[in-house]
């Protein structure tokens, strides 16, 4: 396959077509934005880190029995991945409590949650991705009653899996926000990604942050805490 038009360009990936039209070539920048755009920077080496890191999480989930949209690991930044058509819900699943819950609710930070916390966010930059129910998505048709059905259903059990995943190389999986979309055929599929970017990630002896809030925080190197992560997983950097 070839790269083609770029369709696409987000906040932290570029989409291309190729010539199989159910197939797409992700590319993932080097572009670090928090704060829905407000913070920005270039950070060298995020966008190899990030694709590495959703490469084998996506491969392991897949191994489970966990479909997602991701074919194959193309390069150092780029990967293959299946066409869907992106359902607008940010579903985010948190096991302890941090980030947004933390000062929406004033529930402690740290608190654990058993079972998780599903959340539900509407996709839309202009109205900063605001927290919605799920009557919201019903009256806004964003998903049918089914697929929101089965959209926590594989929420809750990407949760079980990835839980495991990170607790075997000693980091607690804290939050992590998941999208979903539908493929050629009308069927729900995990899409975008699984990082440093899109989860909270701290270590179960330290607590330290190895995630995308030491850049919004400034609380320490970003590459760093993504190389942590990766080679935790078994990856090369
Ligand atoms: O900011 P908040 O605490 O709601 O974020 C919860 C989790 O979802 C964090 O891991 C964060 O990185 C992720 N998230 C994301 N993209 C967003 C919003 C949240 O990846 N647009």
């Amino acid at each position: 396959l070839t790269k083609g038009e770029c369709l696409y360009e987000g906040k932290a990936k570029r989409i291309y077509a190729t010539e199989e039209p159910e197939v797409l070539w992700v590319e993932y920048k080097d572009d670090a934005t928090a704060f829905n755009g407000e913070k920005k920077d270039v950070l060298e080496g995020k966008g190899l880190l990030n694709n590495e890191i959703s490469s084998i999480i996506f491969s392991r989930l897949k191994e489970v029995g966990i479909d997602s949209h991701f074919i194959k690991r193309l390069s150092s930044n780029e990967q293959l991945v299946q066409k869907v058509e992106i359902v607008p819900i940010e579903v985010v699943v948190r096991n302890v409590a941090a980030g947004s819950l933390v000062k929406r609710l004033g529930i402690e930070r740290g608190t654990a949650f058993s079972p998780a916390i599903l959340e539900f966010y509407y996709k839309d930059d202009d109205l900063g991705d605001p927290l919605m129910t799920e009557e919201h998505i019903r009256v806004m048709e964003l998903a049918t009653p089914e697929e929101l059905a089965q959209i926590k259903e594989i929420a809750l059990h990407v949760n079980d899996r990835l839980k495991e995943i990170f607790k075997d190389i000693g980091i607690q999986l804290v939050d992590y926000k998941l999208e979903f979309g539908r493929d050629h055929t009308g069927e729900i599929l995990l899409a975008d990604e699984i990082s440093p970017d899109t989860c909270r990630l701290w270590d179960e002896k330290t607590g330290e942050s190895f995630d995308k809030d030491l850049f919004r925080f400034e609380q320490g190197n970003l590459q760093d805490g993504y190389t942590t992560i990766l080679s935790r997983l078994g990856g090369n950097e």
